[in-house]
């Protein structure tokens, strides 16, 4: 063994034990006659003291020593002299007598310390490095724990964990696969699960009632802070359930991730809040609920005034900031401009202020008289102080989005979305249908699979898009934490899913005839979730993007910097799968 101890677990009561650790250098520091070094590990961090009066040679050799060296030394625990308080090893320093170089070390690209100097970019080139540092390496443990303590929960309540392959089909539904190319089928393609919907569904077919995995899964979608193109799902399925068991089950999960992991008891039922109720008031399927700026809607008080932008508008809505009357006409100008952004896409927006008297002054005074304003500042039950945000477009859906924007905004802007809160809701009753205006047709909001409400099943053929499908989702202040539904069971409703979605039964065949076929020899009732482990981790270290609980992530262009993937293929290769390139520049 190199070492008897760790870096991070002497303390005042090893008070002269001989020891020997080995680790890396963080730092060096030569005062008068002494060198101090910070050597650390993955426990923590320890000073090393050498003293040029003691041994000079040794001093000496200290003193050559580079950052991130990697070295072992013997000496013996003492008390310190000034204590570092922010250590748990604080109290003790080693008085070094022998020192061996196991490896050196070229000097880092960036200080690797819990605050460094390393950009974005440097870290992600050297992410071997970055995971030295303690904070990111924290987020990594944390990820430990909670998938130990998944298995732990669903050990418990009955699952077993089965592997699903990585190498499947290519599905149309959903986002855009990732693909490999066969060898021994040439022409043919396999693709890389989006997650194991039809898979674990295939499982309950074989009467596995209770199936689970931490899965990995593939989606070459756009990139955001809360999506990588490779992720990890803890992938559930239950037969014999329906919606509320499988809810109560998650909900049960959520409850003891929180207690084991942050400490946080969540003794209340999470609230249920329907798709269209999260739209009309949130204008998000995901509502931080942090906060309040419940949207008011505003067409029957400030519609018909002789403001035409509103008078010409779809939808007129606000929110009421508390206290926030202080706001200055800068600030309410680069709030305007926040919501014009392109990425927002609002043409403008109204603000008024209520005044200590109760009187409103509004950026729209010239059109409204003082009447209609206070019946405007009932309908949110403004105080003198606050401040009312309005936006209005000509289609409310994204109307209420750009809103949704803007409460987000002033929440940030107001520390309202406290790391620390947690603020747990089921989202549940989604539309079963979307339209697509790139496809031209409608598509399945969740996935195809997803069983719609009984009682809207006469609905199927007169109005799709009226419904709603046994779907839920768990969100977690403004994130969506997990997402599943209960699935259809039944060939002949499956294959009228398919026809709603535009395949012909052919095309539906050719792609689901593997699943459709198994519903016909006694497939069970069944239902499932899968949660974003990525996103889970994040939200109870406090991230602010899941890639920093990933080992290895993805930049925002969906590249591996460190490995320099994807990467180009020889040609040698490419015959042997028979592939031709036509890249465009
Ligand atoms: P869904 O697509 O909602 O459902 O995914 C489930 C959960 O996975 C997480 N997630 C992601 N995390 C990081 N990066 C991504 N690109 C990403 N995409 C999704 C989210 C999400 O809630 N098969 C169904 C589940 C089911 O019905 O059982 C599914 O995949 O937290």
């Amino acid at each position: 063994m190199y070492r008897s101890h760790t870096c991070g677990e002497l303390r005042i009561s090893d008070v002269n034990r001989q020891v020997t650790l080995a680790g890396w250098v963080q730092r060096s520091r030569k005062m008068g006659g002494m060198t101090f070094v910070d050597l650390r590990d993955r426990y923590g961090i320890t000073q090393l003291v050498f003293n040029e009066e003691v041994d000079a040679t040794l001093c000496e050799q200290a003193n050559r020593l580079g950052r991130e060296y990697v070295i072992q030394v013997t000496g013996t625990v003492s008390e310190r002299f000034s204590k570092n308080a922010h250590i748990p090893t604080g109290d003790i320093e080693i008085i070094v007598s022998g020192l061996t170089v196991l490896n050196a070390a070229l000097t880092p690209p960036f200080t690797i310390e819990e605050n460094t100097d390393g950009g974005d970019d440097i870290r992600m080139k050297y992410r071997y490095l970055d995971l030295r540092r303690a904070n990111v390496r924290y987020n990594l443990e944390l990820r430990h724990k909670m998938t130990i303590a998944v298995r732990k929960y669903l050990d418990e309540q009955g699952f077993i964990e089965v592997e699903t392959p990585i190498l499947v089909g290519s599905t149309p539904e959903g986002a855009r696969d990732f693909v490999v190319p066969s060898r021994m089928n040439p022409g043919q393609f396999y693709a890389l699960p989006q997650s194991p919907q039809t898979l674990k569904q295939l499982l309950m077919v074989s009467g596995f009632d209770r199936y689970f995995q931490i899965a990995k899964c593939f989606r070459d979608e756009d990139l955001r802070a809360d999506r990588q193109p490779e992720f990890t799902q803890i992938d559930c399925e239950m037969s014999f359930v329906e919606q509320d068991d499988v809810i109560t089950l998650f909900e049960g999960m959520a409850k003891y991730l929180f207690k084991e992991l942050r400490g946080v008891e969540l003794t209340e039922p999470f609230q249920r809040m329907p798709w269209a109720d999260a739209m009309k008031y949130y204008g998000s399927d995901k509502p931080d609920l942090r906060f309040g700026m419940k949207f008011v809607e505003l067409m029957d008080i400030m519609k018909g005034h002789g403001f035409g932008v509103f008078d010409n508008a779809a939808y007129i809505g606000g929110i009421c900031a508390e206290g926030a009357a202080t706001y200055t006409r800068k600030q309410l100008d680069a709030l305007t401009d926040f919501v014009k952004r392109p990425q927002i896409g609002a043409k403008g927006m109204a603000y008024a202020r209520v005044e200590a008297d109760g009187n409103v002054k509004s950026s729209v005074d010239k059109f409204y008289s003082q009447e209609v304003l206070q019946q405007m500042k009932e309908a949110f039950g403004a105080k003198p102080g606050d401040l009312i945000l309005i936006l209005s477009g000509d289609d409310a859906m994204k109307t209420r989005k750009q809103l949704c924007e803007l409460r987000l905004e002033m929440g940030n802007q107001l520390g309202l979305r406290d790391k620390n809160k947690f603020a747990l809701l089921w989202v549940v009753d989604f539309p079963m249908f979307e339209w697509s205006d790139e496809g031209g047709r409608l598509m399945a909001m969740h996935h195809p699979f997803t069983h719609p409400k009984d009682e809207d099943i006469p609905l199927l053929d007169s109005d799709p898009a009226a419904v709603r499908a046994d779907a839920y989702d768990m969100v977690c202040n403004g994130v969506e934490l997990g997402g599943g539904s209960i699935r259809i069971h039944d060939a002949q409703l499956q294959a009228k899913m398919f026809e709603i979605l535009g395949f012909t039964p052919e095309k539906a065949q050719e792609q689901f005839g593997f699943l459709m076929n198994a519903f016909k020899y006694g497939a069970p009732p069944h239902g499932g979730l899968a949660y974003g482990l990525d996103r889970w981790v994040s939200i109870f270290a406090g991230l602010d993007s899941i890639r920093d609980c990933i080992a290895f992530p993805k930049n925002n262009s969906g590249r591996d910097v460190m490995l320099d993937a994807p990467g180009f293929l020889d040609q040698k290769q490419l015959d042997e799968l028979s592939l031709k390139l036509d890249v465009k520049a």
